[in-house]
């Protein structure tokens, strides 16, 4: 009788253990990924947003957080969000006026309105990671393990970018101390797609915001980083930025030069 109430004890501590093991690894307990993504009307956008959301739905604990470059939520992208079945917030802002004719801050009014959501809607005691993530980059799933536990701002490799096979931090006893790029003499000559922030590093730094007006080409990414870090606190990701894990990809302008309709209502 003694013996079975142990053993019937001892699988109970196990079970427990086991339990707490199990619990202790659901997603609720690692840092949220915070991804901006701003996006704009074109024949592909559809296409490249269900790749990116195909990605995107592998990720735990995730929440995308895509702004429309638009007066008014798509009912395209609204419809899209919904049966993605994630974790998402649909904003919209339209690019500025100044900008309508051609901008080089692609994207960042979008961006901007995602960090106000995260400042309002986040707090000190939530726990996560934020990262630009354009609409038509090609992610590694890896490179989401790779930015999760950020302590401040991450940074790693993109292929396929600065007509190089890529560009990336140079890493020296593990520091990043310069970078291998085509256009040096920024401060951080990275891509959007090559860092994350911590998320209490964004909503500590309230005045962090992209530049629309007067920004030069190639410079968002380092104007915005100069703001809340230093070269010295980088943490170099991807095996000390050995490893490319996103390709900066850039999808074909569709062709559609062929102005035939067919009489039948087709969702495109
Ligand atoms: C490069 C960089 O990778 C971008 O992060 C940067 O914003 C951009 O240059 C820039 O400096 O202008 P690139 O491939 O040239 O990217 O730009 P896009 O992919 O055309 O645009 C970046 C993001 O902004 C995309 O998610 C795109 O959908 C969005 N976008 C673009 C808008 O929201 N509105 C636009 O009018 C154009
Ligand atoms: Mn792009």
């Amino acid at each position: 009788m003694r013996h079975s109430i142990c053993i019937l004890l001892a699988c109970g501590l196990i079970m427990a253990v086991m339990l707490h093991l199990s619990v202790k690894e659901t997603p609720l307990d690692i840092p949220v990924i915070y991804v901006i993504t701003p996006t704009h009307t074109r024949p592909t956008q559809k296409a490249d947003l269900t790749q990116l959301g195909n990605t995107l739905r592998q990720v735990p604990n995730l929440h995308w957080i895509v702004v429309e470059d638009a007066d008014f939520k798509s009912p395209l992208v609204a419809k899209f969000l919904l049966n993605l079945r994630i974790s998402y917030t649909h904003l919209n802002v339209p690019k500025p006026d100044y900008c309508k004719s051609g901008c080089v801050a692609r994207g960042s009014e979008q961006r901007n309105l995602g960090l106000d959501w995260l400042r309002r809607n986040r707090g000190p005691l939530d726990s996560g990671v934020v990262y630009f993530g354009d609409d038509d980059n090609t992610y590694d799933l890896e490179v989401f393990e790779e930015m999760r536990y950020t302590k401040h701002v991450s940074v790693w490799p993109v292929g396929l970018i600065g007509s190089r096979r890529y560009e990336r931090p140079l890493v020296r006893d593990g520091r990043v101390v310069s970078w291998y790029t085509r256009y040096p003499g920024r401060r951080f000559c990275t891509d959007m797609a090559g860092f994350a922030v911590n998320l209490n590093l964004i909503l500590a730094n309230p005045e962090a915001r992209f530049n629309l007006k007067g920004a030069k080409a190639g410079m968002q990414e380092s104007d915005f980083l100069s703001k809340i870090t230093k070269l010295e606190y980088l943490e170099p990701r991807a095996n000390n930025c050995t490893k490319v894990l996103v390709w900066h990809t850039r999808t074909e302008k569709a062709s559609l030069h062929e102005h035939v309709t067919e009489n039948v209502d087709i969702e495109v």
